[in-house]
Protein backbone atom coordinates (compact mmCIF):
# COMPACT_ATOMS: atom_id res chain seq x y z
CA UNK A 1 0.00 0.00 0.00
CA UNK A 2 1.02 3.35 -0.63
CA UNK A 3 3.08 5.42 2.19
CA UNK A 4 1.18 9.04 1.32
CA UNK A 5 -0.95 10.49 4.80
CA UNK A 6 -4.40 11.52 3.90
CA UNK A 7 -5.33 14.64 5.40
CA UNK A 8 -8.43 14.25 7.62
CA UNK A 9 -11.89 15.51 6.75
CA UNK A 10 -12.00 16.08 10.56
CA UNK A 11 -10.38 15.70 13.71
CA UNK A 12 -10.75 17.00 17.52
CA UNK A 13 -10.74 16.22 21.01
CA UNK A 14 -14.14 14.36 21.81
CA UNK A 15 -14.39 16.62 25.18
CA UNK A 16 -14.24 19.57 23.29
CA UNK A 17 -17.54 18.81 20.66
CA UNK A 18 -19.19 15.07 20.15
CA UNK A 19 -20.54 15.47 16.46
CA UNK A 20 -17.43 15.09 14.31
CA UNK A 21 -16.65 12.20 17.10
CA UNK A 22 -19.71 10.78 16.49
CA UNK A 23 -19.53 10.94 12.55
CA UNK A 24 -15.83 9.31 13.21
CA UNK A 25 -17.57 6.49 15.16
CA UNK A 26 -19.76 6.25 12.54
CA UNK A 27 -16.99 5.18 9.60
CA UNK A 28 -17.10 1.98 11.49
CA UNK A 29 -19.95 0.14 9.86
CA UNK A 30 -22.29 -2.51 11.85
CA UNK A 31 -24.94 -4.73 11.63
CA UNK A 32 -28.06 -3.94 13.37
CA UNK A 33 -29.84 -5.86 16.05
CA UNK A 34 -32.47 -5.39 18.35
CA UNK A 35 -32.15 -6.70 21.94
CA UNK A 36 -35.10 -8.17 23.38
CA UNK A 37 -36.18 -9.34 27.13
CA UNK A 38 -38.97 -10.43 29.24
CA UNK A 39 -39.25 -8.89 32.75
CA UNK A 40 -42.24 -10.12 35.11
CA UNK A 41 -44.11 -11.35 32.23
CA UNK A 42 -43.43 -7.46 30.65
CA UNK A 43 -41.95 -7.40 27.66
CA UNK A 44 -38.93 -4.91 26.34
CA UNK A 45 -36.76 -3.97 22.94
CA UNK A 46 -34.08 -1.95 21.51
CA UNK A 47 -32.59 -1.23 18.59
CA UNK A 48 -29.31 -1.52 18.72
CA UNK A 49 -25.94 -1.61 16.68
CA UNK A 50 -23.09 -2.14 19.61
CA UNK A 51 -23.68 -6.02 19.68
CA UNK A 52 -20.68 -7.45 19.26
CA UNK A 53 -18.94 -11.59 19.35
CA UNK A 54 -16.60 -12.06 21.93
CA UNK A 55 -15.63 -15.97 22.82
CA UNK A 56 -16.52 -18.92 21.23
CA UNK A 57 -15.71 -20.92 23.67
CA UNK A 58 -17.42 -20.17 26.09
CA UNK A 59 -19.99 -18.78 23.41
CA UNK A 60 -19.49 -15.02 24.68
CA UNK A 61 -21.08 -11.60 23.38
CA UNK A 62 -21.53 -8.23 24.38
CA UNK A 63 -23.59 -5.18 23.80
CA UNK A 64 -24.06 -1.52 25.73
CA UNK A 65 -27.22 0.32 26.73
CA UNK A 66 -27.63 3.83 27.37
CA UNK A 67 -28.74 4.66 31.37
CA UNK A 68 -31.03 7.06 30.04
CA UNK A 69 -33.06 4.83 27.90
CA UNK A 70 -36.75 4.04 29.39
CA UNK A 71 -35.54 0.01 28.79
CA UNK A 72 -32.56 0.39 30.77
CA UNK A 73 -34.00 -0.44 34.47
CA UNK A 74 -35.57 -3.79 32.63
CA UNK A 75 -32.14 -4.70 30.69
CA UNK A 76 -30.30 -3.95 34.49
CA UNK A 77 -32.92 -6.67 36.03
CA UNK A 78 -32.94 -9.11 33.58
CA UNK A 79 -31.47 -12.64 33.60
CA UNK A 80 -31.95 -13.24 30.06
CA UNK A 81 -32.30 -11.09 26.91
CA UNK A 82 -32.09 -12.22 23.02
CA UNK A 83 -30.01 -10.73 19.86
CA UNK A 84 -32.21 -10.40 17.05
CA UNK A 85 -30.32 -9.85 13.86
CA UNK A 86 -31.79 -7.27 11.64
CA UNK A 87 -32.57 -8.97 7.71
CA UNK A 88 -31.98 -5.69 5.28
CA UNK A 89 -36.39 -6.18 4.44
CA UNK A 90 -36.33 -5.29 8.73
CA UNK A 91 -35.44 -1.21 8.34
CA UNK A 92 -38.70 -0.51 9.77
CA UNK A 93 -38.26 -2.46 12.83
CA UNK A 94 -35.21 -1.04 13.43
CA UNK A 95 -36.83 2.75 13.51
CA UNK A 96 -39.83 1.17 15.36
CA UNK A 97 -37.45 -0.57 17.99
CA UNK A 98 -35.59 2.97 18.46
CA UNK A 99 -38.22 5.01 19.10
CA UNK A 100 -39.34 5.28 23.01
CA UNK A 101 -42.28 5.82 24.91
CA UNK A 102 -44.51 3.55 22.86
CA UNK A 103 -45.90 0.15 22.99
CA UNK A 104 -42.89 -1.53 21.05
CA UNK A 105 -44.10 -4.95 20.70
CA UNK A 106 -47.89 -4.08 19.34
CA UNK A 107 -48.36 -5.23 15.67
CA UNK A 108 -44.67 -7.09 16.04
CA UNK A 109 -44.31 -11.25 14.98
CA UNK A 110 -42.11 -12.70 17.75
CA UNK A 111 -42.13 -16.53 19.59
CA UNK A 112 -40.76 -16.73 23.30
CA UNK A 113 -37.53 -18.09 23.87
CA UNK A 114 -35.33 -19.23 26.83
CA UNK A 115 -36.88 -17.83 30.10
CA UNK A 116 -39.83 -15.90 27.77
CA UNK A 117 -37.59 -13.40 25.99
CA UNK A 118 -39.28 -12.64 22.94
CA UNK A 119 -37.34 -13.90 19.65
CA UNK A 120 -38.69 -11.66 16.96
CA UNK A 121 -39.61 -13.28 13.09
CA UNK A 122 -38.15 -13.05 9.97
CA UNK A 123 -34.69 -12.06 11.52
CA UNK A 124 -31.47 -13.27 9.84
CA UNK A 125 -29.91 -14.65 13.28
CA UNK A 126 -31.21 -15.02 16.52
CA UNK A 127 -28.91 -15.30 20.15
CA UNK A 128 -30.70 -16.01 23.51
CA UNK A 129 -28.11 -15.63 26.16
CA UNK A 130 -28.11 -15.81 29.63
CA UNK A 131 -26.41 -12.43 31.56
CA UNK A 132 -23.76 -13.25 32.87
CA UNK A 133 -21.65 -10.05 33.47
CA UNK A 134 -22.18 -6.10 33.66
CA UNK A 135 -19.65 -3.55 33.27
CA UNK A 136 -19.78 0.28 33.72
CA UNK A 137 -18.94 1.98 30.25
CA UNK A 138 -19.90 5.61 30.84
CA UNK A 139 -23.02 6.68 29.96
CA UNK A 140 -23.36 3.43 28.80
CA UNK A 141 -23.60 -0.04 30.65
CA UNK A 142 -22.11 -3.14 28.87
CA UNK A 143 -23.87 -6.43 29.18
CA UNK A 144 -22.27 -9.91 28.73
CA UNK A 145 -24.45 -12.56 27.84
CA UNK A 146 -23.60 -16.39 27.31
CA UNK A 147 -25.66 -17.65 24.23
CA UNK A 148 -27.57 -20.59 24.73
CA UNK A 149 -29.25 -20.82 21.81
CA UNK A 150 -28.84 -19.81 18.27
CA UNK A 151 -30.97 -20.03 14.53
CA UNK A 152 -29.32 -18.58 11.44
CA UNK A 153 -31.79 -17.83 8.38
CA UNK A 154 -31.03 -17.63 4.27
CA UNK A 155 -31.32 -13.65 4.76
CA UNK A 156 -29.30 -10.83 4.03
CA UNK A 157 -28.39 -8.75 7.12
CA UNK A 158 -29.05 -5.38 7.18
CA UNK A 159 -25.89 -2.71 8.00
CA UNK A 160 -25.56 1.04 9.14
CA UNK A 161 -22.89 3.05 8.39
CA UNK A 162 -22.05 6.48 7.96
CA UNK A 163 -25.69 6.95 10.25
CA UNK A 164 -27.53 5.63 7.70
CA UNK A 165 -29.17 2.23 7.02
CA UNK A 166 -27.55 -0.07 4.19
CA UNK A 167 -27.15 -3.92 2.86
CA UNK A 168 -24.16 -6.01 2.08
CA UNK A 169 -22.63 -6.57 -1.64
CA UNK A 170 -19.64 -8.41 -1.81
CA UNK A 171 -16.41 -6.18 -2.72
CA UNK A 172 -15.86 -6.01 -6.07
CA UNK A 173 -12.29 -7.92 -5.46
CA UNK A 174 -13.99 -10.66 -3.95
CA UNK A 175 -14.72 -13.78 -5.77
CA UNK A 176 -18.24 -16.17 -4.48
CA UNK A 177 -18.36 -18.48 -6.12
CA UNK A 178 -21.54 -20.54 -4.92
CA UNK A 179 -22.96 -22.34 -7.52
CA UNK A 180 -21.09 -23.53 -10.76
CA UNK A 181 -23.32 -21.19 -12.75
CA UNK A 182 -21.42 -18.42 -10.36
CA UNK A 183 -18.44 -19.37 -13.16
CA UNK A 184 -20.51 -18.23 -16.56
CA UNK A 185 -22.53 -15.19 -15.32
CA UNK A 186 -20.56 -13.11 -12.75
CA UNK A 187 -22.97 -10.63 -11.29
CA UNK A 188 -21.63 -6.67 -11.46
CA UNK A 189 -22.15 -4.92 -7.94
CA UNK A 190 -24.92 -3.23 -8.92
CA UNK A 191 -27.02 -6.69 -10.18
CA UNK A 192 -25.73 -8.10 -6.76
CA UNK A 193 -27.34 -4.54 -4.78
CA UNK A 194 -30.72 -4.94 -6.88
CA UNK A 195 -31.11 -8.93 -5.76
CA UNK A 196 -30.06 -8.63 -2.04
CA UNK A 197 -32.82 -5.50 -1.31
CA UNK A 198 -35.74 -7.50 -3.55
CA UNK A 199 -37.48 -10.10 -1.80
CA UNK A 200 -37.80 -13.85 -3.23
CA UNK A 201 -41.49 -12.47 -3.75
CA UNK A 202 -40.54 -9.68 -5.91
CA UNK A 203 -38.07 -12.06 -7.97
CA UNK A 204 -41.01 -14.23 -8.43
CA UNK A 205 -43.04 -11.26 -10.23
CA UNK A 206 -40.07 -10.19 -12.38
CA UNK A 207 -39.45 -13.88 -13.42
CA UNK A 208 -42.91 -13.88 -14.46
CA UNK A 209 -42.94 -10.82 -16.23
CA UNK A 210 -40.03 -11.51 -18.20
CA UNK A 211 -41.15 -15.11 -19.50
CA UNK A 212 -44.15 -13.32 -21.13
CA UNK A 213 -41.78 -10.72 -22.69
CA UNK A 214 -40.06 -13.66 -24.09
CA UNK A 215 -43.19 -15.33 -25.21
CA UNK A 216 -44.46 -12.55 -27.08
CA UNK A 217 -41.40 -11.95 -28.67
CA UNK A 218 -40.85 -15.73 -29.58
C1 LIG B 1 -29.01 1.91 14.31
C2 LIG B 1 -29.22 2.23 15.76
C3 LIG B 1 -28.38 1.66 16.72
C4 LIG B 1 -28.54 1.93 18.08
N1 LIG B 1 -27.73 1.32 19.00
C5 LIG B 1 -27.91 1.53 20.32
C6 LIG B 1 -27.12 0.84 21.28
O1 LIG B 1 -26.25 0.04 20.96
N2 LIG B 1 -27.36 1.07 22.60
C7 LIG B 1 -28.34 1.95 23.01
O2 LIG B 1 -28.50 2.14 24.22
N3 LIG B 1 -29.09 2.63 22.11
C8 LIG B 1 -28.92 2.41 20.78
N4 LIG B 1 -29.72 3.05 19.86
C9 LIG B 1 -30.74 3.97 20.35
C10 LIG B 1 -31.96 3.23 20.95
O3 LIG B 1 -32.49 2.30 20.04
C11 LIG B 1 -33.00 4.28 21.33
O4 LIG B 1 -32.46 5.13 22.30
C12 LIG B 1 -34.29 3.69 21.85
O5 LIG B 1 -35.27 4.65 21.67
C13 LIG B 1 -34.30 3.38 23.30
O6 LIG B 1 -35.62 2.98 23.61
P1 LIG B 1 -36.19 3.11 25.09
O7 LIG B 1 -35.98 4.52 25.55
O8 LIG B 1 -37.63 2.71 24.96
O9 LIG B 1 -35.40 2.14 25.91
C14 LIG B 1 -29.56 2.80 18.50
C15 LIG B 1 -30.41 3.38 17.55
C16 LIG B 1 -30.25 3.09 16.19
C17 LIG B 1 -31.18 3.68 15.18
Amino acid sequence: MGGKLSVPVEEGDPSVGLEGFRRSLGEFGTGVTVITTNVDGENFGITSNSFSSVSLEPPLVLWSIRRASQSFPAFEACSHFAVNVLASDQMGLSQHFAKSGHKKFEGVSWTPGNSNVPVLADVAASFECRRTKVYDGGDHVILLGCVEHYCRYDRQPLLFAKGRYAVAADHPETRVLSTADDLHSPLGLDEQLLLQTISKQDLAVVQRALSRVIADLS
